[in-house]
């Protein structure tokens, strides 16, 4: 298959803004294993807790939100760097910082590894245009969270959702915040791209590195965002 993944930045620190190495390295066993079997991938990864850091001291210093989002494209990178530490001589050997150099470094057998692209969207987004590039079967959008759900996951009676319409999750996240490392979910460049181009998407909780494995094995973890076709939905 060829695949997507985006690993959430918050996936990678814990909460006193250590780096999760032992995770990190689950991950690039995982990923390996998985290019072992013969599936090709682009693994984005976020910004984190350290983007926000960043973003949050730059704005009290008077920067631009542009300006603030770069802090967060560049810190989305470095954090792909360490990824791309762990996945040695199995990744092709630059973070990808547009979708043409996506284009060249797809052509070999290496994982490719990206970060942020361009102010005004988040990860998710670059994780759906790269789905776009290379004719995903897939995105996987490993998060910190299990799922979506039908309310804030923190208030009572909140209920996961095994899948959910394209449409359904435009209206939940409608109203985001679109303020550089404000983002939820999915920004709204992500839920366009992913809408036109139908783009099969499961959002599942990264904190397991297995998961990966297992939703390209045909489980069902997490939530599928599935689009309506005239008479049935796939
Ligand atoms: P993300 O918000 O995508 O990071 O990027 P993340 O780690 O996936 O988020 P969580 O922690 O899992 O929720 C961090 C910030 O970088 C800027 C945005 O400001 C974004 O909020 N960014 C990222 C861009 O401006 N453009 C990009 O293409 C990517």
């Amino acid at each position: 298959m060829r695949l997507v993944l985006k690993l959430g930045g918050s996936l990678l620190y814990d909460k006193d803004n250590q780096i999760i190495s032992e995770r990190i390295r689950e991950y690039a066993q995982t990923l390996s294993q998985l290019v072992d079997n013969g599936h090709k991938m682009v693994v984005v990864v976020g910004g984190g807790k350290p983007a926000r850091t960043f973003i949050s001291a730059a704005r009290e210093l008077g920067a631009s939100e542009a300006q603030c989002d770069w802090l967060g494209i560049k810190t989305a990178r470095l954090n792909a760097e360490l990824l791309s530490a762990a996945l040695q001589d199995r990744v092709y050997p630059k973070i990808v910082e547009t979708l043409d150099e996506l284009e060249t470094a797809w052509c070999t057998e290496r994982i490719v590894l990206m970060g942020g692209l361009t102010p005004g969207q988040s990860t998710n987004a670059v994780a759906a245009l790269a789905s776009e590039i290379i004719n995903a079967d897939m995105l996987l959008n490993a998060t910190n969270v299990d799922g979506v759900y039908d309310k804030d996951p923190r208030e009572e009676g909140a209920t996961k959702l095994d899948t959910i319409l394209i449409d359904d999750l435009e209206r939940i996240l409608s109203g985001g915040g679109t303020r550089a490392g404000e983002y939820r979910l999915f920004d709204p460049v992500a839920i366009r791209v992913v809408k036109r181009s139908r783009i099969k998407t499961v959002i599942f909780d990264g904190k397991e590195p297995s998961n990966i494995s297992k939703i390209v094995a045909g489980k069902m973890i997490g939530s599928i965002i599935i689009h309506k076709t005239s008479s049935v939905e796939e």
